[in-house]
């Protein structure tokens, strides 16, 4: 018999309870379910809704009950439907007309909005130290790379020299602003929906700032339609996570590049690789894109998601169950690939050799060597017209524009002297870009120290 089962005179049948149910994946919010019924047990005890024996009794046996499933002890049925119906059938079972009473005021509307709010809070908070772990590897590798010289890119083609340090701290900043986003997805989570029952509140007097407190939520919501039809929680979460595989993808597709024979300024450790059945050479950086081929399916949750409220008219529409499995999909892929990513990136060996040389080819000082020029008074546009001559002439002769010598220089322009070798060292070039957010080492530094600061405020 079904808890809802009055008003209909044929059961259902079981393709239809196979179909509909969500005991399958919305199990996993036991606790909040349980926490949930607790808190409005306590309340309506409290307010005298229900007898307080009752409530009593009805706190006691969901406490029995938690410790059973968590032990493995409790089996769900499909029939039951979800994790809200089959918890109170359980209840029911044991105390009889006190389990029947804690449904009292309540829907499980604005049930299942109260648990999958509680569980994104839970899940956020782990995933906000997953990021920070990451941010520490990242700040830990820069530390030790801030004299390191890498060529930086632009469409790919090496742009200007940089160091490794500076490179690393970039994907700091991108993580620093995830780890805001997972904060201001939190906030938005952490109010509290029960109360809203099924779409206009209740008649009885329930306390639902006391519910809130009990719950540890920061405020109720404020309007009982909104409180069961809103799933903007869930998009700003699947938006967070979204934008980390985004940035983790990025980061990965460079250290695929970096790992080719082509590139080689990273090693992966043996542990984060994998070998090939018939290429007995082949050592692929198999776990970057794995975590470069999930982010698909994160945003796949995203846009599913997006996809199913779109059309949905107020307030809650069975349509709506379809949001667990995005939600718990995309944690559960950013929870996998978030701490394989950071000891990937941890164990990997920097070959400073090849980036050092690799900074070397492909004229990454002309802009500087322009500069220089330009800080002799020739206007920049002339600079970099006399450049790109002098670069055409590097390419001809084979050689690069620190091997010009002075006859050649002058040649071209007179205002070329003998510092014109100094300032074009790839020393010069990083060094020289000392200004706030440039990679010098003296900056560098810097914000190493403010993420330093960063990772201790966000404890
Ligand atoms: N299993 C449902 C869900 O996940 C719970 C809410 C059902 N409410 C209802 N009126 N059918 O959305």
């Amino acid at each position: 018999m079904k808890l809802w089962g009055g008003r209909f005179t044929k059961s259902t049948d079981s393709a239809t309870d196979h179909f509909h149910s969500s005991i399958s994946f919305d199990q996993r919010m036991y606790k909040e379910d349980i926490e949930g019924s607790i808190a409005h047990a306590k309340m309506l005890g409290k307010q005298g809704i229900i007898p307080v024996e009752d409530s009593i009794a009805i706190q006691k046996t969901l406490k029995e009950i938690l410790g059973e499933i968590e032990e493995g002890k409790i089996e769900f049925s499909e029939a039951a439907e979800d994790i809200h119906m089959n918890i109170e059938t359980i209840l029911t079972e044991r105390i009889g007309d006190a389990g029947k009473r804690l449904h009292t005021g309540r829907s499980r509307n604005d049930q299942v909005a109260l648990d999958l709010r509680m569980y994104n809070k839970k899940e956020i908070i782990e995933i906000k130290a997953m990021v920070k772990e990451l941010i520490k590897v990242l700040t830990d590798i820069a530390e030790k790379n801030t004299f390191t010289i890498m060529p930086g890119y632009t469409h790919l083609q090496k742009a200007q020299p940089v160091t490794l340090a500076h490179h690393l701290l970039a994907y700091a900043e991108m993580f620093k602003r995830d780890y805001e986003r997972l904060s201001e997805a939190y906030r938005r989570t952490d109010v509290m929906p029960l109360g809203s029952g099924a779409l206009a509140g209740t008649t009885y007097p329930l306390d639902r700032e006391y519910v809130c407190e009990l719950l540890g939520f920061s405020a109720v919501t404020l309007n009982s339609m909104d409180g069961v039809a809103d799933r903007d929680f869930c998009i700003d979460l699947l938006t967070a996570l979204s934008t980390i595989m985004m940035h983790l993808s990025r980061f990965c597709e460079e250290i695929i590049l970096w790992s080719t024979n082509e590139f080689k300024f990273i090693e992966l450790s043996d542990a984060y690789s994998t070998g090939s059945s018939i290429m007995p050479q082949k050592k692929n950086p198999d776990m970057a894109e794995l975590i470069r081929g999930k982010t698909g399916r994160v945003y796949g949750n995203l846009f599913g998601l997006l996809t199913t409220l779109k059309g949905l008219p107020l307030t809650y529409n069975k349509d709506m169950q379809e949001d667990k499995e995005a939600v718990f999909g995309a944690i559960d892929t950013v929870k996998m690939c978030l701490p394989v990513f950071t000891n990937m990136l941890s164990t990997a060996t920097f070959l400073k050799d090849n980036m050092l040389h690799g900074a070397k080819g492909g004229f990454s000082n002309a802009t500087d060597a322009a500069d220089y020029l330009t800080k002799k008074g020739v206007p920049f546009r002339d600079s970099h017209e006399i450049l790109g001559r002098l670069v055409l002439y590097c390419i001809e002769k084979n050689c690069m524009l620190e091997d010009l010598t002075m006859t050649e220089l002058k040649a071209i322009s007179p205002v070329f002297g003998e510092d014109y070798y100094e300032a074009v060292t790839l020393e010069s070039c990083v060094n020289g870009r000392s200004l706030i957010g440039g990679p010098a080492p003296t900056q560098t530094v810097k914000v190493i120290e403010i993420n330093k600061k960063w990772l201790e405020e966000n404890k």
